[in-house]
């Protein structure tokens, strides 16, 4: 490790790889995880909160504390994805947390902080990107002293998941995603065009001993017919840790915020300035690291 560890906020959906990638912020020595901000997205933001409460409190880390955002979009309320992170958004049932959320709101934690460590933060963005639409407009300021953002979201070369054209997070609020994309942050998109590629087998986990190879399990013995668990937040933590995991292209990004069939669909020839996107990953590398660090 080269100095000292990189400050990071995440801000998340959990969500099974949420949980995920929130273990591995803990336990990398190259992060320093300040706290986390949640919004609905996989599941309601009720049960995004007690899952990111639990998860910090089952990793030994109670300390690290959890503000609470977005419940809905900027124009239409959320949709779950019950089907693939169970009904409470994890496939794992964990105990009630016995910590509470702050009482300050996540947008204006996420301002007070990132004023408190100015242009040094790292923000992760994994779910929805609402509540930092709303950091960017409430805050610009502080919004200002984001030192690099590296988002989980969108699919530019590849068809989405939520729809054929959209990938799940910038479908839950494309409206968000065109203020975060267009304002001229350092940002980093780690999209379906390299999550796609980097998953987890019953095989790989089978190495793992616990809670992160607890929570696969339990995702597997729920999807008995799937190969493969995209590791797409995980692959955001990730690239915070070891950016050289993959290869990005300076693009300018639409977001298609029609009604339409595309809403939610992110496009090459945008008007705003470029963002690095991730197209290629060393997959190897990749699923080592997540491995190494989560299971
Ligand atoms: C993204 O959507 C959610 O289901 C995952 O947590 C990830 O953030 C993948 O499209
Ligand atoms: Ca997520």
């Amino acid at each position: 490790m080269n100095g000292n560890p990189t400050p990071v906020m995440i801000d998340t959906d959990p969500g099974v790889d949420d949980f995920i990638a929130i273990l591995m912020a803990i336990r990398s020595s190259e992060l320093d995880l300040l706290g986390l901000t949640t919004v609905g997205g996989n599941t309601s933001l009720e049960n995004a909160t007690l899952n990111a409460l639990r998860t910090v409190e089952i990793e030994g880390r109670p300390d690290i504390p959890v503000a609470i955002g977005a419940a809905a979009g900027r124009t239409r309320p959320f949709e779950y994805a019950d089907h693939f992170h169970g009904e409470t958004g994890l496939a794992m049932a964990l105990p009630a947390p016995g910590i509470e959320p702050l009482e300050i709101p996540a947008v204006a934690w996420l301002a007070q902080t990132l004023a408190q460590h100015s242009n040094t933060i790292t923000l992760l963005p994994v779910g929805p990107v609402t509540n930092i639409a709303r950091l960017i407009e409430e805050h610009p300021e502080a919004a200002n002293q984001i030192d690099r953002m590296i988002v989980m979201g969108g699919a530019v070369d590849c068809p989405g998941n939520a729809t054929d054209y959209a990938e799940f997070n910038t479908w839950n609020d494309p409206e968000a995603a065109e203020i975060v994309f267009g304002a001229g942050i350092n940002t980093t998109l780690i999209g379906l065009d390299v999550c796609n590629q980097v998953a987890f087998t019953r095989e790989i986990i089978s190495d793992g001993a616990g809670p992160g190879r607890l929570m696969m399990d339990a995702w597997f013995a729920e999807h008995p017919d799937s190969e493969e668990f995209h590791l797409c937040d995980p692959l955001a933590v990730a690239v915070a840790i070891d950016p050289t995991l993959v290869r990005t292209e300076s693009i300018s990004v639409a977001v298609d915020t029609s009604g339409g069939p595309e809403r939610g669909n992110t496009m090459r020839g945008g008007d705003g300035p470029p963002i690095d996107v991730a197209l290629e990953v060393d997959v190897e590398r990749a699923v080592r690291l997540i491995s190494g660090l989560a299971l």
